[in-house]
């Protein structure tokens, strides 16, 4: 009795814990420091969960906290920065997976109806995220085509798939003694988590992983429920909420809807928009140099190519020397910049670069027309400015960086080809745009090297 309290009162001060630790991530100053507390409740939580009198072997318990361990570990140190979303994929899937399989060793316990709704639901929810997230991983690692893939009667076909779950699930709470509405369930599940990735086109990919992140802690909640384990909810709560809130602020930064990324198909055909008439203005390191020598303000606009190029330490080293000729310096990030969320935020702080130095899409729009220069590295989709000109555009509406306001635009990539969204970017195309072609952390190696 007194153990079962102790045990409790070690599950609310691990789910305090996530609590404070998930807030310190919101900001980039104390996200390190959050995540070490969120990861300190978690190791309260498993250590409170093995004094638990229901635990059957620890033989057991212990091999697989050790293979789990030395995969974990190995995985994340060996994971490149650009391979962060396709590892947070693999790690909801894995996730789901777990829940389902909590929820099938309940099945080993005496259940009552509420009891066998939540394993149903775990046994669903769970399987629904693990081959939903192989899928996204294996698109966004490009192991199969990153295209929609879309088929005559496909709606039809999911529906059907739905009612077959649901009739399934029924008959499962019904009879769950017997294994083959169990088998069916799980089956089921597995290909509806296929069916319902197949047709999100890779660009999405990232919103995906974040609405799977929060399927997995809907089944962790479940499992919670199923097993009467009250961390398990609480943290499959807090993981369902966070994770739906962040796949709103996705959409919300790509002007879509979630319906929209889910069913559209978006990039299935070739993307539409006008045909961009006029010709580019490329510039040499050396012009480059003199422009920036002259500049008093620079605003930075990094993307993607930034992350592709690990241009980020030479960056900071540009903006030192742009600093010490006695130019302004400030960073402007768009919300959706990269592969995945904060991927800006996080190579910047590896480089040391001043959190306050970052600017958000809202707080230097408006400045824009006041900046010397504006540096855009490796960016592309985030700075079209066909989404705030051009009706017929795929991303019209997107809220943009209005990079094209500031006096002189140098735009840093290695040829004319688009961004992930697939569409021509008029930005090169306007008369303050200098094209500075090249690997993003080689041209900005020989700017240093001019400044030198
Ligand atoms: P993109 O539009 O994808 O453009 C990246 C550009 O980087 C490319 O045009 C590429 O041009 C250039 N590049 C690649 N490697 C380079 C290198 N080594 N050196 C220099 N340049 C290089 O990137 P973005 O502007 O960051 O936009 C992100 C896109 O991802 C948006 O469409 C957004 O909606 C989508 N997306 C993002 C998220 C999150 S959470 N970040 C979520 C969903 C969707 P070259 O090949 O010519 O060099």
């Amino acid at each position: 009795m007194a153990g079962m309290l102790l045990i409790n009162l070690a599950y609310a001060l691990a789910a305090v814990l996530f609590i404070f630790g998930l807030k310190m991530l919101s900001s980039p100053a104390t996200a390190r420091r959050g995540n070490l507390v969120s990861g300190v409740g978690m190791l309260i939580a498993v250590v409170a969960t093995l004094f638990h009198a229901q635990v059957i072997t620890w033989q057991e318990i212990a091999i697989g906290g050790v293979a789990g361990t030395v995969v974990g570990v190995y995985a994340a140190r060996r994971v490149a920065m650009t391979g962060m979303p396709e590892m947070v994929a693999l790690f909801n899937g894995f996730g789901g997976l777990a829940s389902l399989l909590v929820g099938w060793a309940a099945l080993f316990a005496p259940t009552d109806t509420f009891t066998l709704t939540t394993i149903a639901l775990s046994i669903l929810i769970g399987g629904v995220t693990f081959t939903g997230s192989v899928v996204a991983w294996a698109k966004l690692s490009e192991i199969i085509s990153g295209k929609p893939t879309l088929f005559a009667g496909q709606r039809v076909v999911n529906a059907l798939l739905l009612a077959a779950i649901v009739v399934t699930s029924v008959l499962f709470c019904l009879h769950p003694q017997s294994t083959a509405w169990l088998i069916l369930l799980i089956v089921l599940s597995f290909l509806l988590g296929v069916m319902a990735v197949i047709p999100i086109g890779g660009a999405d990919m990232p919103v995906v992983i974040s609405l799977l992140n929060s399927y997995s802690g809907l089944a962790a909640c479940a499992a919670g429920f199923a097993i009467s384990n009250m961390i398990l909810i609480v943290a499959g709560a807090l993981v369902g909420a966070s994770g739906i809130i962040l796949t709103q602020i996705m959409c919300k930064a790509m002007n879509r809807s979630l319906a929209n990324v889910l069913f559209s198909g978006f990039g299935a055909v070739t993307a539409g928009g006008e045909k961009i008439e006029g010709e580019t203005r490329p510039i040499t390191h050396e012009d480059a140099y003199y422009i920036l020598e002259a500049a008093s303000s620079v605003v930075i606009v990094p993307g993607y190519g930034m992350a592709v190029a690990q241009a980020q330490h030479a960056v900071k080293e540009l903006q030192q020397l742009l600093e010490k000729n006695g130019a302004e310096v400030v960073y402007a990030i768009h919300p959706v910049a990269g592969r995945m969320p904060g991927h800006m935020n996080v190579l910047l702080a590896e480089a040391d670069v001043s959190y306050d130095l970052l600017l958000e899409m809202d707080e230097i729009n408006p400045r824009l027309e006041n900046f010397d220069v504006a540096i855009v590295i490796g960016a592309n989709d985030v700075v079209n400015p066909a989404a705030r000109e051009s009706k017929t555009s795929p991303i019209y509406g997107m809220p943009i960086i209005d990079v094209d306001k500031a006096r002189t635009v140098f735009v840093l990539k290695r040829s004319m080809a688009s961004g992930f969204a697939g569409i021509d970017n008029p930005l090169f195309f306007k008369p303050n745009t200098r094209m500075l072609f090249g690997d993003a952390k080689e041209s900005i190696t020989q700017l240093i090297r001019q400044f030198k």
